[in-house]
């Protein structure tokens, strides 16, 4: 991991294998004093202001201006309360993994970003929506919420102002569909995780009706920084117009697969061959999907791009999660892309038809494709299914992410389909 100590800000004090940092020593390494620094010198508004100026964008997936959703909530005197903040700590994203590093690593950082993201839309509950799975980081971020208890950093009139916050740790069911913000709003309210529609946004009327705001973790783990050392700092830590920094991944046949923080916009090349070693001897990189699963490929001819959420967009595809899945030339596209439909098709939540449907259809052609019985029309109804699942054709976008990778794979690596129909067999095994 880049261990730059200003430059990577949110894994400054993640040590991999040891116990993350206690209230005390999180505290010693400059912890906590976005917080006093906001609540004893900083009005709810200057804070949220100071996140705009930042260029923070989310880091769930869909890279929304944070300050931005932040305004969307009413605020004043006549303003419905309760209001929620939410940490979204579902990640279920294959391939993504960076939350888990972040909680497991320094769960006060967290608890530090919620509240002063509460105390910014002036959020009197705040929830974490965790993973099942994440039993590690459950344990570890009970014992951060106790100790911030014990030092009225939660509780009634923090450090002694008027701002009062409650905050509950909420371990989920377990589904994919959980990490989309309304479903999530449904799950935690003890219905079925399906996902609302919009509008009305969360931000008006979300949890229990009332005015939420649904944060990713790595989103609310920069907001200490931002607020300790400000909007400019912040904004400079990038390398391009997004600011501040980004954890990003790689896994498939590279040398080193893991996790690491780097400035906004490092390029893919940079990313791939200094901080992942490149590629395992004897394997070529023929194609990688930039932001997890659910986005499309792109191939070597983008490797210079800047892993920033414009330019990954105008190359075809989009940041996401920042992890990257690389596919080797010794992996077959047309068994990848079947693997990743099945997870999809698994994990829908069964709301509309083209998604409950249409997804394990697509699985079920791949897998012919893949086991020789593929015909040669079978392209146009993948092809079909890619616009019948597209973006505008279902409820959420779940299916419309689950379409990503096909269609790109069927843009860049259409001749290994072919050779799977022509040679009814895979050319692969
Ligand atoms: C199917 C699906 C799954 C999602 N899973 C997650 C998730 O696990 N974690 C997350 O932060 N956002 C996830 N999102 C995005 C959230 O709906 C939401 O945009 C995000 O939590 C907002 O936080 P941000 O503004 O800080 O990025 C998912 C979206 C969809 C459609
Ligand atoms: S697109 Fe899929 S996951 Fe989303 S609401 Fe429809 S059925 Fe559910």
């Amino acid at each position: 991991m880049n261990r730059k100590p200003m430059a990577t800000p949110l894994t400054q004090n993640i040590t991999p294998h040891r116990e993350p940092p206690d209230l005390k020593q999180y505290a010693q390494a400059g912890g906590y004093q976005g917080l006093q620094r906001a609540i004893k010198t900083l009005t709810p508004q200057e804070v949220l202001q100071e996140v705009k100026e930042s260029n923070l964008r989310g880091r769930g997936g869909a890279g929304f201006p944070t300050g931005l959703k932040w305004s969307f909530v009413p605020r004043g005197d006549d303003a419905p309360r309760p209001k929620y903040l939410i940490a979204n700590a579902d990640e279920m994203e294959p391939g993504t993994f960076k939350d888990r590093l972040l909680m497991e690593g320094d769960p006060h950082q967290l608890l530090e970003g919620m509240i002063l993201a509460s105390y910014a839309i002036q959020a009197e509950v705040a929830y974490i929506f965790l993973r099942a799975e994440y039993w590690l980081a459950a344990q570890r971020l009970k014992k951060a919420i106790a100790e911030a208890y014990q030092v009225n950093y939660l509780g009634k009139n923090l450090l002694g102002s008027t701002f009062s916050l409650e905050l509950h740790l909420h371990t989920s069911a377990g589904r994919y569909i959980c990490g989309e913000e309304t479903a999530l709003l449904n799950a935690l309210e003890g219905k079925r995780a399906i996902p609302r529609a919009k509008p009305p946004y969360p931000q008006v009327s979300g949890l229990w009706g009332q005015p939420t705001v649904v944060n990713n973790v790595e989103t609310l783990c920069n907001v200490p920084h931002i607020i300790a050392r400000g909007a400019a700092w912040y904004q400079n830590l990038s390398r391009s117009e997004d600011g501040g920094t980004k954890i990003y991944g790689a896994s498939g046949r590279v040398k080193h697969p893991g996790a690491w923080e780097l400035p906004m916009g490092t390029p893919i090349r940079e990313i791939l061959e200094e901080h992942a070693g490149g590629m395992k001897d004897g394997f070529q990189l023929r194609g990688f999907l930039p932001g997890g699963a659910s986005t499309d490929f792109l191939t070597e001819e983008h490797l210079e791009v800047p892993m920033d959420y414009d330019s990954v967009q105008a190359a075809g595809s989009r940041l996401g999660t920042g992890s990257l899945i690389i596919l080797d030339d010794r992996t077959c596209p047309v068994d990848m892309v079947r693997n990743l439909e099945h997870f999809f098709a698994q994990e829908s939540c069964g709301w509309c038809t083209p998604c409950r449907d249409g997804l394990p259809w697509v699985e079920k052609i791949l897998l012919g494709i893949e086991q020789g019985q593929g015909q040669p029309e079978d392209l146009e109804y993948l092809m079909m299914h890619t616009r019948l699942l597209g973006p505008g054709h279902t409820f959420c976008a779940h299916a419309p992410g689950a379409m990503e990778p096909l269609q790109s794979a069927l843009k860049y690596f259409k001749t290994d389909f072919e050779q799977h129909i022509h040679q009814q067999r895979c050319p692969f095994k």
